[in-house]
């Protein structure tokens, strides 16, 4: 594994997005940083943060699993070591609910490991059910999960929604947004009804509100978002537009590259731009 990039595989990571994010904040002079969406915290780890961190995420086993790693590295290593990568074990681990804080880390780490695309997906009873993804010849990278808890240390990890990253957020901070995609990529009418327990349109304009908290603060922000009109509508008197493309591998075994466009909105002034702001 890479260094610099998350120790887990996450959906819509953005490690793609990197070496832009590095060069949008090269000069800037920020305090506290916040990912208030923070998935694998592709960004948070390759960059140096000056102050405090703050990543949250609404999903418990994920935020559980980040606190057990900064914690005590050991203990969960130790834990992992139990674990043989094949079927018949994946399926039992999958099946399994310990208790404590090292073996939920534990489990959740192998699941993310050994699963079909690393994905997190829970069934209506909200256990865990993505099949296993023949990989068994990957091993955990201990190394990785040690330098990752070092990066961790002092770093508050909180499992909430993202609106309440504004208690947190202070004059002079930098917030990361990376949100779930509303889109689809069928119509403009599906677009609210494709997503909607994934994150609404609702939550999109919460979002918004949360961008116009930050902007009358006079923090710093970026969002990562869909290239969507409505997208558009809600985030464009809020910031700068900056479109972005990426590549993209579309349709399984049969794949083949697409490039996808996506939008980044931010406050940080254009460089030479200082006065602005
Ligand atoms: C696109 S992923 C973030 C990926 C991350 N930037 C990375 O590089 O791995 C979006 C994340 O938002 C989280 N999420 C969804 N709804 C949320 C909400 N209302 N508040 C906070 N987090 C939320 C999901 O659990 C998911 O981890």
């Amino acid at each position: 594994m890479a260094q610099n990039t998350s120790f887990i595989r996450w959906a819509g990571g953005k490690s793609w997005l990197v070496p832009y994010i590095q060069e949008l904040i090269e000069g800037l002079e920020y305090n506290n940083y916040h990912e208030s969406f923070m998935g694998g915290a592709s960004v948070f780890f390759a960059i140096d943060i000056p102050k405090k961190g703050y990543l949250s995420d609404v999903n418990k086993e994920l935020v559980d699993t980040f606190c057990a790693v900064r914690d005590n590295p050991q203990r969960l290593i130790d834990y992992l070591n139990d674990f043989i990568p094949d079927e018949k074990n994946y399926y039992e681990i999958r099946a399994s609910e310990p208790r404590g804080k090292y073996q939920r880390a534990a489990r959740f780490l192998y699941l993310n490991t050994y699963s079909f695309n690393g994905l997190y997906r829970v069934n209506r009873q909200g256990k865990y059910n993505v099949p296993y993804g023949q990989r068994q010849n990957t091993t955990f990278n201990y190394e990785r999960i040690f330098e990752v808890s070092k990066k961790l240390k002092d770093v508050d990890v909180i499992c909430q929604d993202f609106e309440s990253s504004k208690y947190l957020i202070q004059s002079g901070d930098l917030v990361f947004l990376d949100p779930p995609y509303t889109v689809s990529k069928e119509s403009n009418s599906m677009f609210i009804e494709y997503n909607s327990k994934l994150f609404s349109l609702d939550d999109q304009y919460r979002l918004g509100e949360l961008i116009d908290y930050i902007n009358e603060l006079g923090a710093y922000y970026i969002l990562t978002n869909a290239a969507h009109e409505k997208i558009l509508e809600i985030f464009q008197d809020k910031g700068r537009l900056i479109p972005r493309e990426r590549n993209s591998l579309i349709g399984g075994k049969k794949a083949f590259r697409g490039k996808v466009q996506e939008y980044i909105f931010t406050n940080i002034p254009e460089k030479g731009d200082k006065d602005e702001n």
